[in-house]
């Protein structure tokens, strides 16, 4: 696992964005995971820059969204549908045919997940994973004790991630209690994970997921089962991880043929 610590969160985006960009810059029909919430709002804007610049362009990309409320009409501004249109494919200009959300509104919930998985599949695979990391260790919204082995399911939000997602909604009421998302097993089959995370109420989930013992305790910590996990996060993130020294020492030491920008 590669661990990188940046000054300001603002670094975290730009820098977990180069990643991205470096992938479909060498192949302009990657698939890309979409993670929504906070966490992942500075690499959109970094590579809406890049889209603007003319750097990179998503046109012939895929995308593949984490995850999805169950509950809310398609329709309802924070359904991820609503939020990954407005975050991602408007603004860096994916094809809208090019980009699946879990259908949290399925009349057979249980085989719209299995259809999801395999239309993953059947796209080759993602190519790189955007994730982000909830306080209480999540990945997607794969909730404490979630396997490692889970696949594309409904879930139960954790009292705790409604609390959080309930500053996107008017009241906690109205935070849906189920959801969709992509399972550990189906997020450590992408090809590359790029996780980020800003501040310090995410320091403890992060010290988990990368120093901890591997336990669907902490969903993140499956992490530490990928060939290829980079996790971008700032100084306040990484307040609570152990090695900090060394993972600062080896960033300054990469060499050059390894570095993105
Ligand atoms: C979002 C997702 C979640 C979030 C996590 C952190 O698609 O799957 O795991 O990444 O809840 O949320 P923020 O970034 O809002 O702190």
């Amino acid at each position: 696992m590669e661990i990188v610590i940046l000054p300001t969160s603002k670094d975290v985006g730009r820098a977990a964005a180069a990643q991205i960009a470096s992938i479909v810059g060498a192949n302009p029909a990657a698939v890309i995971g979409l993670a929504t919430g906070s966490s992942p709002q500075g690499i959109y804007s970094d590579l809406k820059r890049r889209v603007d610049a003319d750097e990179i362009s998503f046109a012939n990309a895929r995308g593949f969204a984490l995850d999805e409320y169950v509950g809310i009409p398609l329709e309802h501004p924070e359904s991820y549908a609503s939020v990954i249109t407005r975050d991602v494919v408007e603004p860096l200009g994916f094809n809208p045919s090019r980009v699946r959300v879990p259908d949290g509104r399925a009349t057979n919930l249980e085989f719209a997940a299995k259809e999801y998985d395999a239309a993953i599949r059947a796209a080759g695979g993602i190519d790189v994973q955007i994730l982000g990391i909830g306080a209480n260790g999540h990945i997607g919204f794969n909730e404490p004790t979630s396997s490692f082995a889970s696949r594309t399911r409904i879930k139960t939000l954790a009292p705790a991630t409604r609390e959080a997602n309930a500053r996107f909604f008017d009241t906690l009421d109205q935070v849906p209690a189920h959801c969709m998302t992509q399972g550990l097993g189906t997020i450590l089959e992408a090809r590359h994970l790029v996780l980020v995370a800003q501040g310090e109420s995410k320091a403890a989930a992060i010290a988990g997921a990368v120093e901890g013992p591997l336990t669907s305790f902490v969903p993140g910590s499956a992490l530490q089962l990928h060939e290829h996990a980079t996790v971008v996060i700032d100084e306040a993130a990484a307040s609570q991880l152990t090695l900090r020294d060394y993972y600062e020492y080896t960033y300054a030491n990469k060499p050059n043929w390894q570095r993105v920008q």
